[in-house]
């Protein structure tokens, strides 16, 4: 089956999708754009969506601070959050006067499953003073609980802006300690982690460095410390697309949901990209076919309970102030 030589789109993305792939892919693409023309929409794709996703509806793409950013910049009517429900809530907390939809409802996290608003209440009273820095990956309700929140990318920037001798960094414990190794704030944390994340161990590094010799390897602090510790640097999703960018390495593997390598490779179809393959199945529920039925429909756009979210706007707020100067 021949490819038309004037589709630029598909030659981007051709060396991490097939033809046939993108023959079904096309006409959906197509229905999305001109729906996004016709609402006046933005879409924002997480690091982690399909490569179709990616590099064919997107508008704007990053991680999660970066699409906040890019949300509380957003000059459109229409807001469609492809990545998971706690990205979606924090657009609209940022953008109450827009439309934000998510194309799927159960795209959620489950590090957003692993602690509610009444445990960090819980937490607040054990330790008394002690300011909390709550992870965006949360619902609007624990954002609301809390100080402050932060980002992979901003986690140290924002802990250390807060000028105490201990805070309580929820809800993942693997962030959190690599907060506690990279700053002086002794961090009291609680048991959440990210399913993807803790599939990674420090071996399949170990089989990484034997198989491909030279190799980089490059993780996100989600992973556990051993992980952490056997990789060559350690960054959010985009930081770690930075450090490729910077370093151009002959072989990597970034120790990431590993649908992101393969939005990286197409940028550089020099470097090979090898790692283990952890999926995120919450990020997976996000397709083309259900981003161009919600634009349609304008069907079940994300409200939130105008009781928490003065507070939840306020942690989010706090956030992009402090992280003003970071990348
Ligand atoms: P980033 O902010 O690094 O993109 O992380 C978001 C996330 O869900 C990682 O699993
Ligand atoms: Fe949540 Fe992990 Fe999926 Fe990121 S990769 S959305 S932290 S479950």
């Amino acid at each position: 089956m021949a490819m038309p030589t004037d589709n630029s789109l598909f030659e981007q993305v051709r060396n991490v999708v097939t033809e046939p792939e993108w023959l079904l892919a096309k006409p959906i693409i197509e229905e999305i754009q001109a729906l996004k023309r016709e609402k006046n929409a933005v879409v924002l794709a997480h690091n982690y969506q399909h490569p179709l996703i990616y590099h064919g509806v997107a508008d704007l793409r990053g991680d999660s601070l970066g699409l906040a950013r890019e949300a509380a910049d957003a000059d459109a009517d229409v807001i469609v959050m492809c990545g998971v429900h706690f990205m979606a809530e924090t657009a609209k907390l940022l953008n109450p006067d827009r439309t934000v939809l998510l194309p799927d409802y159960d795209a959620g996290c489950s590090l957003a499953d692993a602690i509610t608003a009444d445990d960090v209440q819980a937490l607040k009273k054990r330790h008394p003073g002690v300011p909390v820095v709550t992870y965006v990956n949360t619902s609007a309700a624990v954002k609301a609980a809390s100080d402050v929140c932060c980002t992979s990318s901003n986690a140290v920037t924002i802990v250390e802006a807060l000028n105490s001798e201990k805070v309580l960094f929820v809800p993942d414990r693997h962030l959190a300690k690599y907060v506690e190794r990279n700053s002086e704030v002794e961090i009291l944390t609680w048991e959440g982690g990210c399913v993807v994340h803790e599939e990674f161990q420090s071996a399949d590094i170990d089989a990484l460095r034997a198989d491909y010799p030279g190799i980089d390897v490059i993780a996100h602090p989600e992973c556990t410390k051993e992980v952490q510790d056997s990789a060559d640097a350690v960054g959010s999703t985009s930081q770690l697309i930075d450090w490729v960018e910077e370093h151009r390495p002959e072989q990597v593997a970034m120790i990431t949901e590993c649908t992101m390598s393969d939005n990286v490779a197409a940028h550089f179809p020099k470097i090979a990209f090898k790692q283990p393959c952890s999926i995120c199945p919450y990020m997976r529920r996000i397709t083309l076919e259900k981003i161009r039925d919600c634009l349609e429909t304008m069907d079940d756009p994300v409200e939130i309970d105008p009781r928490i979210v003065p507070g939840a706007r306020r942690a989010v707020r706090r956030m992009l102030e402090y992280s003003r100067v970071d990348s």
